[in-house]
């Protein structure tokens, strides 16, 4: 290999240093201080490139010390004292690397280390301002190994690698495939690979979009071993090539590739040297090639998430006897496990099979698996009882899941089992015996989840059930009919971060102190009764405590509550909000309806400032609805019948901008009232009402005009203002909101024509317009005439109403006079002021002025003077005579 200059710089500087002269380079230094100086030089710019080090890593990395060979992750030759390693990869675990990583850049000074061979700087933050890979990597010569993965970098991936022609190791790989703003370590020409003498290539997540020959690349270089290309965006994998040279192939990592095009025209079938074979998620499908039967060394295959044709009955015949992990996830495939699955696979170490439509019963015979330590069979649809001789050999099991499936389960009393689980779920299983299963009892390793939701449990809660799962994170036993109290030591489950116990019979109280550790609650649907603790859980995000028995008033430290989602809904309790000195910005569902809480709406409205969804309906809060509702614009859903508030609507309820067009955003259900469990979508809250987008002010005592701004709520899908005391007429431009489903106006004072646009509302399912003062010729058209044959009463009650469907004829003095309507249709909308006035004026809520404004076509303008707070706001709305003349009189 040629010297390259900067080496040759190098020695002449040293050989013009006297001080250095007397050492020479490449003798072997003496016992103390021995390391090359240009070397430790060069190590200190290395450091000095380093920005960020929180745990100290490079800490012996000083001036002061002489040998850097001593220097952690140093390594050097013994033989020549130079340094040929550095191993600085992070050591946290790839979920958080932050507390460990190094942060900075790697300096250039770095191609000074002319003999490194081994370079590994994964996981750490050194990407540096430019973000790429350094080019200058190129010029390490004798590199070896080079580990840059989960290293921040994106663009390209510099050709100038190529150059490494004693490079046996080079991991590009991201930890996800989430890079920094969404970018990608990417690369269009990958043909520099060829030259290197790779045994391991991993570019996992690397974007190699549209490389048609990458595999004529990697059959250039025949002493691969490892060959992982996840998730890379490659375009297909049925190259056809004259000879395949990869014959020390052993692992083969293509998931994530939408190849699309039959599984069995891939490249690699005669690779029969592969143990490792994942192939999850590339769309690759039709019949498994015969090749399968010759891969004898297979270890673990991974076809999860493809389209391939009934492998599961397949395999089987295959003499797979070394497979240790088998993923077959998400296929839709049918048909039963094999028989003798204990002879088949007699080394399984792994078997997840969720996800796929499976019928028949568990063979016994997977009992004998004794090195299985995961099996997941869940949702699937097996049947059959499985009793203790399913598990009878299992020690090594750690994680069984047989959730969402037909099984029973029903094991001899006393049964001791071989294996201590970290995650045991048995959600839908059925407990033949109904009896909370006692073998549970030694399963103190539980750590992941413990999951018994609906499992047929009609039992005691035992005592030692918070005791035994000490270490448990999930735990869910809802949907059963267990009874019992909810005991003091539940405190000191600190591990636990979901708590699921609804739809049982738990009676008693919440005890007062709960583990700070949770994120989610879920007591609701029990008997529990007595007052809400004032408890506070930082890191809640979702607290369910609906249909129970719960009394007294809130307590104080609901402000401190920053949850997603906070439902006490169907409770006994009472009084008013708590006063809140801040607002809480993160409740974005806050559900109270159907309990005897009393006061006004400000309180609350002034301490959730983010809602998407507000359900106080069927309590006892009185007052107006202030405008301040209206700023709330992430608000989809709000409930707010069956109360005693009183006044008019909101006039600015057009600024509630989630409510208007076709595809609010604001809908919250995906993220917020679901988790994702392993792909399975599991829900704590019955969210089917809440999901649509809804006004609900029913049964009041509003009064006042429909404003027309409510027109403009186009996404609405549910409109109720019934039973209040509205006036005016029904906004003109009703059938402007296009998606309302259901319309009910009824048991109101409202008056004039019924809108003709009413009958351009095609979704209209239900429409309740009774007992009004409404007039004239009803509309007809579009669903009106459907709408009415179920529900003949929806005019009832309106004397002046006449025509088609009902049966009174139109007079001439029924027909409307349009004229006055068109004349004012440009002006401007309600002009709104809000004053902090302090002025006490406690009475007088409406007057009316006649006020001459500048411009011409507001004539007359009336102040619209409202008590929202006693003494806190007024509010001066003025309106044209028009709108006063069309909308709140008839
Ligand atoms: C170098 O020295 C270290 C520590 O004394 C020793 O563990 C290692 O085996 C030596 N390496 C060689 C190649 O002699
Ligand atoms: C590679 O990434 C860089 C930086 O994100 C981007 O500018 C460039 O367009 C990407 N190239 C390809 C081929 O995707
Ligand atoms: C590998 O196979 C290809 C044919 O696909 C052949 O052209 C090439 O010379 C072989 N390369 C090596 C390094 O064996
Ligand atoms: C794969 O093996 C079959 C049968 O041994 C052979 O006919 C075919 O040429 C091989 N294909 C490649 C690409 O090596
Ligand atoms: C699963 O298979 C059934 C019957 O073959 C088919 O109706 C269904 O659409 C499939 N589901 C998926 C997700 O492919
Ligand atoms: C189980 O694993 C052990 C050690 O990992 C191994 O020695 C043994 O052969 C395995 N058993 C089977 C049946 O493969
Ligand atoms: C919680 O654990 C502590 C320490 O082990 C113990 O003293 C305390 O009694 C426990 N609390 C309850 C309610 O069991
Ligand atoms: C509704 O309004 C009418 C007329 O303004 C009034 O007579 C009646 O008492 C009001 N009803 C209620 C329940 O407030
Ligand atoms: C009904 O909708 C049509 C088309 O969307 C529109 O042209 C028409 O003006 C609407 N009618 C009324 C009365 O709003």
């Amino acid at each position: 290999m040629a010297t390259h200059p900067s080496v040759i710089f190098l020695l002449l500087i040293v050989a013009a240093n006297p001080f250095h002269a007397s050492r020479g380079l490449h003798l072997p230094p003496a016992a103390a201080g021995a390391c090359i100086p240009q070397e430790r030089e060069a190590l200190l710019a290395f450091k000095r490139g380093i920005t960020g080090d929180p745990a100290g890593r490079l800490a012996s990395w000083q001036e002061g010390e002489e040998d850097c060979c001593r220097w952690s992750g140093v390594r050097c030759s013994n033989g020549t004292g130079h340094v040929v390693g550095l191993h600085l990869r992070n050591p946290a675990d790839d979920l958080d690397l932050t507390d460990t990583a190094l942060a900075g850049q790697i300096s250039p000074s770095i191609t000074s280390l002319h003999r490194l061979k081994y370079l590994d700087l994964s996981k750490n933050n050194v990407s540096g301002p430019t973000s790429r890979v350094p080019e200058f990597l190129g010029l390490l010569g004798n590199l070896r190994y080079l580990n840059l993965s989960g290293i921040p970098f994106y663009g390209r991936v510099p050709p100038q690698l190529g150059n490494l022609s004693k490079l046996h190791y080079l991991d590009l790989s991201a930890i996800t495939n989430r890079g920094p703003w969404g970018t990608y370590l990417n690369s269009t020409d990958i043909s520099w690979l060829s030259n290197l003498p790779l045994r391991y290539l991993n570019m996992d997540y690397a974007y190699l979009l549209g490389i048609e020959d990458w595999a004529h690349v990697v059959n250039m270089i025949p002493s691969l071993k490892v060959l992982r290309l996840t998730d890379c965006g490659l375009p297909s994998a049925n190259q056809s090539l004259p000879r395949l040279n990869l014959t020390n192939l052993e692992e083969l990592g293509l998931s994530g590739n939408l190849f699309y095009h039959p599984l069995s025209s891939c490249w690699f079938w005669n690779s029969t040297s592969l143990r490792y074979l994942e192939l999850a998620s590339t769309l690759l499908y039709g019949a498994m090639p015969d090749a399968l039967g010759h891969m004898t060394s297979l270890q673990l295959l991974d076809f999860s998430h493809i389209n391939a044709i009934n492998i599961i009955e397949l395999l089987p015949q295959c003499s797979h006897n070394k497979l240790k992990e088998l993923r077959l996830t998400n296929n839709n495939f049918t048909g039963l496990l094999p028989d003798r699955i204990g002879h088949v696979w007699p080394s399984l170490q792994v078997l997840e099979l969720y996800g796929n439509r499976l019928t028949g019963p568990v063979p016994s015979d997977i009992g004998m698996l004794s090195n299985l330590t995961d099996i997941d069979l869940s949702d699937n649809n097996l049947s059959g009882v499985m009793t203790h001789e399913h598990f009878s050999d299992l020690r090594r099991l750690t994680m069984l899941d047989l959730s969402d499936n037909s099984l029973k389960i029903k094991v001899a009393p006393g049964w001791l089992p071989p294996f201590r689980l970290q995650l045991a779920n048995f959600g839908s299983c059925q407990m033949v015996d109904h009896q909370f299963p006692t073998w549970l009892q030694s399963q103190t390793d539980i750590f992941f989840m413990l999951n018994l939701s609906g499992a047929s449990i009609s039992d005691r809660l035992p005592d030692w059930f918070f005791t035994t799962f000490l270490k448990a994170t999930t735990l869910d036993i809802s949907n059963n009919r267990i009874r019992g109290t909810l005991p003091p030591s539940l405190e000191n489950m600190t591990s636990l971060s979901d708590l699921f116990l609804s739809s049982n019979q738990l009676t008693g109280q919440i005890p007062n102190l709960l583990p700070s550790s949770l994120t989610s609650l879920d007591f609701s649907r029990n008997y529990l009764s007595g007052p809400l603790p004032n408890f506070v859980i930082p890191n809640l995000a979702h607290l369910g405590l609906f249909s129970n028995r719960i009394s007294g008033y809130l307590p104080q430290s609901i402000c401190e509550w920053n949850a997603d989602v906070l439902n006490l809904a169907y409770n006994r309790l009472e009084g008013e909000f708590p006063q809140c000195f801040k607002p809480i910005s993160r409740v974005a569902i806050l559900i109270l309806n159907n309990n005897m809480l009393s006061g006004k709406l400000e309180q609350i409205l002034e301490t959730f400032t983010e809602l998407q969804i507000l359900d106080l309906a069927w309590n006892k809060f009185t007052g107006t609805i202030p405008e301040s509702i209206t700023m709330i614009g992430g608000l989809s859903h709000l409930n707010l019948a069956g109360n005693s508030l009183s006044g008019s609507l909101p006039h600015h309820l057009s600024n509630l901008s989630s409510m208007r067009g076709a595809h609010p955003q604001a809908l919250c259900c995906d993220e917020v009232m679901f988790v994702t469990m392993k792909g399975q979508e599991r829900s704590y809250y019955d969210t089917s009402i809440y999901d649509v987008v809804s006004i609900d002010l029913s049964s009041n005592q509003l009064t006042g005009g429909i404003p027309d701004g409510i027109t403009s709520l186009d996404g609405l899908v549910n409109l109720n203002l019934s039973r209040n005391n509205l006036t005016g007429k029904i906004p003109e431009k009703i059938g402007s909101m296009f998606l309302l489903e259901s319309l009910d106006i009824s048991e109101n004072n409202l008056c004039g024509e019924i809108p003709q646009s009413l009958s351009n509302l095609t979704y209209l399912g239900s429409l309740d317009l009774s007992h009004n003062n409404l007039t004239g010729r009803i509309p007809s058209g579009g669903q009106l005439d459907t709408l009415y044959a179920q529900n003949p009463l929806m005019y009832d009650g309106n004397i002046g109403l006449c025509g088609y469907p009902i049966n009174k004829n139109c007079t001439s003095n029924s027909e409307p006079n349009h004229s006055d309507q068109k004349k004012d249709e440009h002006d401007s909308n309600v002009l709104m002021f809000s004053f902090g006035l302090g002025v006490g004026y406690v009475g007088c809520l409406w007057a009316v002025f006649c006020v001459m404004l500048f411009r011409r076509s507001w004539r007359i303008a009336y102040f619209q003077l409202f008590d929202k707070a006693f003494d806190k706001v007024y509010v001066f709305i003025f309106v044209t005579r028009a709108k006063w003349a069309r909308n709140y009189r008839c």
